[in-house]
């Protein structure tokens, strides 16, 4: 899956605006994530952390929660995340994110694009890249 510049663009610009939004007062790393599903919507997300450290929501949990909670089962072409303070290498989904970004993916059979972006670069990788012989729905039958 590719997007056109300007679908590129809006899609970053949407996970900045939701970083925006992050509620990251112990890391003071505020990250948004914005999910695009091939009928154009997109569904945002930001971190969401709590006193007891351990307890945070990372960006694309937010979102992937936000869109099965909204219905949304498939139908994921991109994800772009966006570390406000990341510099120099772009952010990329933690291990956990990516095992629950595959869930939506795996319930429509895509394996959408990951956005990896910092203030300086930008970095494409698809999920199956990031997270391969993923474990999904599909192994419980
Ligand atoms: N974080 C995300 O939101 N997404 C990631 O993929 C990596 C880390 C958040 C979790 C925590 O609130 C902060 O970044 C620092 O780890």
């Amino acid at each position: 899956m590719s997007l056109s510049d300007k679908q590129e663009a809006d899609l970053i610009a949407a996970a900045q605006a939701a970083a925006e939004h992050a509620y990251a007062p112990y890391s003071d790393y505020p990250v948004g994530a914005a999910l695009l599903f091939e009928d154009g919507a997109v569904i945002t997300g930001c971190n969401v952390e709590n006193a007891s450290y351990g307890l945070a929501l990372c960006a694309e949990t937010v979102a992937v929660a936000k869109a099965l909670g909204e219905g949304r089962r498939g139908g994921l072409a991109a994800v772009a995340v966006v570390g406000l303070k990341a510099d120099a290498e772009p952010i990329t989904p933690c291990g956990r994110c990516r095992q629950v970004l595959n869930e939506v993916a795996a319930l429509g059979g895509t394996d959408p694009l990951v956005l990896c972006v910092s203030k300086d670069d930008v970095r494409r990788v698809s999920l199956s890249e990031l997270l391969p012989h993923a474990f999904g729905p599909g192994h419980l039958g």
